[in-house]
């Protein structure tokens, strides 16, 4: 009896408490798509930010955020409540979102590959355009108040989420809304304000070089 006790408990310690659906997750994104993108790589020049690869919880906090209003979303309000999207759909649509790999290039033409799938790679693609700027100042700006949360090559951590391979008119609107107090941002808004225009400017034009 005792040996079926303790067997037990080891297959009930084997099962994760909570697994995410990607499939569930899969189908979830199709409506954020027309927004986000077929491979949550974001649109409208930056209008909807990329998504795909972020951190999951970063995600899901961020869809909380949109939820209780603490953060504005005017576009996404139909499909941020509670009813439209409970818990655990935000988990398993996070999840499925992390795993998505975008690629920097489109694959080389002589890699055999039928139309179809050349155009599904394609979509997949995500390549910052340069921003204009100074990337030598940008990078300085970056590297001293920016690095130790968004990461060293601005690919995220459990800090701060990734800004490298990120829209960057969409980036550009999350400092103005940091700068009037919309969003927070933890303790740095004084980084965007006590501080000549240009360092953003050339932050951009650092932060764009980061994805290549
Ligand atoms: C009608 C268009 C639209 C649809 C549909 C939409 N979104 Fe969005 N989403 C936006 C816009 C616009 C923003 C950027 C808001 C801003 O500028 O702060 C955004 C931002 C986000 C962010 C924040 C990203 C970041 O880096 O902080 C997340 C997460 C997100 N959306 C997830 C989703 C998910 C999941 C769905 C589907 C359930 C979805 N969105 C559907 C328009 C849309
Ligand atoms: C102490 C850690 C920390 C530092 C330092 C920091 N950030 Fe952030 N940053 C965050 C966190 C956390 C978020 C997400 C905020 C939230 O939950 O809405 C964020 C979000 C952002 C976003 C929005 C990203 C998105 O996908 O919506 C931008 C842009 C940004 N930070 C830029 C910067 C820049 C530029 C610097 C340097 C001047 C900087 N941050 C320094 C922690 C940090």
């Amino acid at each position: 009896m005792r040996a079926l006790a303790l067997a037990l408990a080891v297959v009930l310690i084997a099962i994760p408490a909570y697994g995410e659906d990607l499939e569930n997750g899969e189908e979830i994104y199709e409506v954020c798509a027309a927004c986000h993108g077929p491979y949550g790589q974001g649109g409208g020049g930056g209008v909807y930010p990329r998504l795909a690869g972020m951190d999951a919880e970063y995600l899901a906090d961020q869809m909380e955020a949109f939820k209780s209003r603490e953060r504005e979303n005017i576009p996404m309000l139909p499909y941020a409540t509670e009813r439209e999207l409970p818990e655990e759909d935000v988990e398993d649509v996070a999840a499925y979102l992390m795993q998505i790999k975008l690629a920097k290039h489109l694959p080389p033409i002589d890699v055999p590959m039928d139309a179809l799938e050349r155009l599904n790679q394609a979509k997949k693609v995500l390549n910052i355009p340069l921003a204009p700027g100074d990337q030598a100042n940008g990078k300085k700006f970056y590297d001293t108040s920016c690095a130790r949360c968004h990461g060293t090559q601005g690919e995220g951590t459990a800090r701060g989420p990734l800004l490298a391979g990120q829209h960057i008119k969409y980036l550009k609107k999350q400092i103005e809304r940091f700068v009037d107090g919309q969003r927070k941002h933890m303790k740095t808004k004084r980084d965007f304000v006590d501080r000549p225009a240009t360092d953003i400017t050339d932050l951009w034009a650092y932060l764009s070089t980061l994805d290549d």
